[in-house]
């Protein structure tokens, strides 16, 4: 089975978020699994290492890296070719990528079973790859992020007028890019089971749950929960953290350690690590941060929002510490060394961080939603209902009493790094998906 990945990052070569690191795992479990797997991503000006230069065919040159038995594509176009991945041209940009992609393959001679496109970056691939009779799944990573831009753009698609209607790309008189990976896919999945139910609601739709609920009614939108990358991140091998553990005793020294790289006293460490924007919930962590103090130190690592970063800046001191950017040596540190790990969500739809958490025997309190409610069980962590401050505070303080009972947090963190996260089953499952919809196509 020769299947197409297209996303607009995958790790290491272009990260800013959890999307990356699926795009990176998945066709690797996918490949171990028997299918021949292409990447294809933006070729960034600034890609370490450098692809190798296939194929230039007018302005669009393709790149490529091979690893792990997995066909990394790298397509570049002068819109990309400056420094840092997204920008306020990215409807454009994206259009551009979308619509040079497959006849860029095909002059590479590539050809493919299934394509399956990921977010609304590459969502308009899937409209494109009907055309031609390509199957394809669309998986929706976050729902919030849709690729509008004002009517005008829909010129940029090329596609004959029909199209733009609101029951096709057309959103309030926008072009909606996600519309077309929504509509033209053959199947859309999603990263948890929980969030496959929440987007079908209005509350939590993001304006596009007629058609979720619609796709889901005849079976056609999944959850998969996603997998953890357990050689990346495992307490076992780790040459990043103060030391390397098997067991929730052997955490100890990474504690003392980050203890004193942050300067802080014997009460327990609480971590973030995270994209700060509004979806993470980190607000609401800001509003109880007088109560929390009193119980933890808190460690927040992490880049977005300005206002978020300028508040967390105001927090920094004695007994809090925020780290802006993204550095991972340091985030492996914090998730050994951290006691307890936190991630107020306002909808998740999967997250990683309380996975890692997990493995590294720091219980996260969680808020009770999408890939949160997968992944957590309650008798590891801590899960609260509301998005308050309030229920926030509430879970926190139960944590930190179960923290003082030192026996039950004990066996909270060790059932926790027992967990089994691999990506094996997730991609057992996609494979599973992949037939079911070849067969479709073939009747
Ligand atoms: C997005 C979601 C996150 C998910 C990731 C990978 O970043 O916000 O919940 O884990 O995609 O699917």
């Amino acid at each position: 089975l020769r299947v197409l990945h297209v996303a607009s990052e995958v790790y290491p070569f272009s990260r800013t978020g959890g999307l990356a690191d699926v795009l990176d795992a998945l066709p690797r479990a996918l490949s171990s699994q028997g299918a021949r797997v292409t990447v294809l991503s933006p070729w960034y000006r600034d890609i370490e290492p450098a692809p190798r230069l296939l194929m230039t065919h007018g302005e669009v040159h393709i790149g490529e890296i091979e690893e792990d038995g997995v066909r990394f594509l790298f397509l570049g176009l002068p819109e990309f070719n400056r420094a840092g991945m997204y920008g306020e041209d990215d409807v454009w940009r994206f259009v551009r990528f979308c619509r040079a992609a497959l006849p860029a393959l095909d002059a590479l001679g590539a050809s493919f079973d299934v394509l399956h496109a990921h977010d609304w970056a590459a969502a308009l691939l899937c409209l494109l790859a009907r055309e031609r009779g390509l199957p394809s799944v669309f998986t929706v990573h976050n729902l919030q992020y849709q690729g509008r831009w004002n009517g005008g753009a829909f010129d940029w698609t090329g596609l004959p007028r029909e199209y733009f209607t609101p029951e096709r790309l057309e959103y309030h008189g926008d072009l909606n890019l996600m519309k077309a990976g929504l509509l033209y896919s053959d199947l859309v999945t999603t990263v948890s089971p929980t969030y496959a139910r929440e987007i079908t609601t209005p509350d939590m739709g993001e304006g596009l749950d007629g058609v979720l609920r619609e796709r889901f009614a005849r079976g056609e939108l999944v959850g998969i929960l996603n997998g953890l990358d357990e050689e990346r991140w495992d307490p076992r091998t780790d040459d990043q953290i103060a030391k390397s553990f098997k067991t929730y005793k052997g955490k100890g020294a990474n504690g003392k350690a980050l203890r004193k790289e942050l300067g802080f006293d014997d009460r327990p460490i609480l971590a973030a690590v995270t994209r700060l924007v509004e979806q993470k919930g980190i607000d609401l962590l800001l509003e109880v941060m007088p109560d929390v103090t009193r119980d933890w130190n808190v460690v927040v690592l992490g880049s977005g929002d300005p206002r978020l970063e300028a508040a967390l800046s105001e927090w920094d001191g004695e007994g809090v510490r925020f780290v802006r950017g993204m550095n991972e040596p340091f985030a492996h540190r914090i998730y050994a060394g951290s006691d307890a790990f936190v991630m107020p969500s306002r909808f998740e739809p999967c997250g990683l961080s309380q996975m890692i958490a997990l493995r590294y025997g720091t219980p996260p309190i969680v808020r009770d939603t999408g890939g949160l409610r997968d992944s957590v069980p309650k008798d590891v962590g801590f899960r609260f209902q509301k998005a308050s401050a309030t229920a926030l505070l509430r879970a926190l303080r139960s944590a930190r009493k179960c923290f003082d009972e030192s026996g039950e947090w004990k066996s909270r963190a060790e059932a926790g790094m027992k967990l089994d996260f691999s990506w094996t089953k997730a991609a057992g499952l996609y494979g599973r998906l992949y037939e079911r919809m070849l067969a479709n196509h073939a009747r």
